[in-house]
């Protein structure tokens, strides 16, 4: 039966975290030159993706945006916070991932966006001093400085509904502890200063105070934690996270799957990469870096199942290495270098070399997150959004179940997340026709 799913009616305030960074940019200047009819928004799912329906014989299959009711990308409005003071025309050329010629044609439309002073604190981030940030005697204090904020920007704007979504630097490692395991506690720490409590979550508690659903596109722990995956299901918010599944990662997890589908064995994984932005600088710090090396290194166990084939995956040796290579900027290198086995145990190599752009990956993703969860909201839907693992690296998971990182596992899944939400057959790729005796 189909869902009840309020209509996308008026504006989306999409506020985001990091605003004035490499990949916030590189979405917010595609989206004003999607809109304007300037370029094509190449690698979103919502926005080009189709879904078939009913029988291969039918050739039912409408675009996505075609069949659930998303938001129009023409009633987005842009809003967010940086911890520096920069417009975001000039942060888009600083960040040089688009061209000066992509740039200036929305050049009036960035150049008017600023962002708001931002909750920072550079033991969090130990590679960057943040100079326009807010003052708040505790991190309660500053959590209802972004509440007024978030409902300012409300009233200004005339918004309807609103997603934010952290696009900010990866903070510094940090383990689950006592002050994140329910809700008392955490706002007992936030009252208290807690240093467990990191600024992500200082956002994210705001944004779900104020039923606002939350994507977290770093690998920071942020909404991750049992006591903001609670509040979610307590205020009825959807949330999704973490890290944003864009180069390296997202080719491991369609490389994987075929080795374990082919029951071809594993001896070592060597995966390294070199970039030079931003995002490159501030991993070049350990304690940043052990965050995203959690995340990008969780994917193979959890596909290749050692537990489960011993003979083929038990104790293969896997490396991610990241180094900050101020040349390439934005444009990152990622080797991987496989060693696998086959038929009696004969060796193999596969090398693979992705020259790719990471905010060109990214930038999309943020599209459809929003897009997703606000539709998710409006049908209903609160706390962890599985469906939405597809654009993850470290996909957040119910307790008692284990990530899905397949990616093509996770697309099926949301695909039939958006069938089931519309009252439509499931599909289930079974095509077996039994003879009568
Ligand atoms: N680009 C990708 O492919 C990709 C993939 C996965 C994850 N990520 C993650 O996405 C995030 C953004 O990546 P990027 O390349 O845009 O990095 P970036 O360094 O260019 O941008 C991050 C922005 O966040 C701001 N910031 C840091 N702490 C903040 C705070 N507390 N409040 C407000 N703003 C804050 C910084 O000033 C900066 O402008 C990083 O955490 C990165 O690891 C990126």
């Amino acid at each position: 039966m189909k869902k009840r799913i309020l209509p996308a009616r008026g504006k989306l305030g999409v506020l985001i975290v990091g605003i004035n960074g490499a990949v916030a940019t590189t979405f917010i200047a595609g989206l004003f030159a999607i809109t304007k009819g300037y370029g094509k928004p190449i690698g979103s799912l919502t926005q080009m993706g189709t879904i078939r329906l009913g029988k291969r014989s039918d050739m039912d299959i409408p675009k996505i945006k075609d069949f659930v009711p998303l938001a129009d990308i023409n009633d987005i409005v842009i809003g967010g916070w940086d911890i520096f003071d920069q417009n975001l025309y000039d942060a888009a050329c600083e960040s040089k991932v688009l061209e000066q010629k992509d740039i200036d044609p929305v050049k009036q439309e960035l150049s008017s966006l600023h962002p708001m002073p931002a909750v920072f604190d550079n033991y969090y981030v130990k590679k960057l001093n943040g100079t326009y940030i807010k003052n708040g005697r505790t991190k309660m204090e500053l959590a209802e400085l972004l509440r007024a904020d978030i409902r300012d920007f409300k009233t200004k704007h005339n918004i309807d509904r609103m997603v934010m979504i952290w696009c900010g630097s990866t903070e510094i490692y940090m383990g689950r502890n006592e002050s994140h395991n329910t809700i008392d506690n955490f706002e007992k720490a936030l009252q208290e200063n807690d240093v467990n409590i990191t600024p992500s979550m200082i956002y994210a508690y705001a944004a779900l105070m104020e039923s606002i659903p939350f994507a977290n596109g770093a690998p920071n722990l942020t909404v991750d934690i049992p006591a903001l995956t609670e509040l979610a299901i307590q205020k009825n918010v959807p949330i999704a996270g973490k890290d944003f599944k864009t180069g390296q990662t997202l080719v491991k997890t369609v490389i994987a799957p075929m080795l374990k589908a082919r029951m071809l064995g594993l001896q070592g994984w060597f995966s390294t990469n070199i970039l030079g932005n931003r995002d490159g600088e501030v991993l070049d710090d350990p304690y940043s870096f052990k965050t995203k090396e959690e995340s990008k290194l969780s994917v193979l166990e959890h596909i290749l199942q050692p537990e489960l084939y011993p003979e083929l995956y038990k104790n293969f040796y896997h490396k991610v290495r990241i180094n900050y290579y101020p040349p390439r900027g934005d444009g990152k290198e990622g080797w991987d270098n496989i060693d696998i086995f086959g038929w009696l145990g004969y060796p193999m190599q596969i090398k693979i070399d992705f020259l790719c752009r990471d905010s060109i990956l990214a930038a999309p993703i943020v599209l459809d997150l929003v897009l997703f969860l606000d539709l998710a909201q409006r049908v209903g839907m609160k706390g962890i959004q599985e469906w939405l693992s597809f654009y993850f690296k470290s996909p957040m998971h119910a307790a008692e179940v284990y990530p899905e990182h397949d990616l093509f596992i996770q697309l099926t899944k949301l695909k039939n997340n958006l069938r089931h939400m519309m009252g439509e057959e499931l599909i289930t790729h079974l095509g077996i026709e039994y003879y009568e005796e």
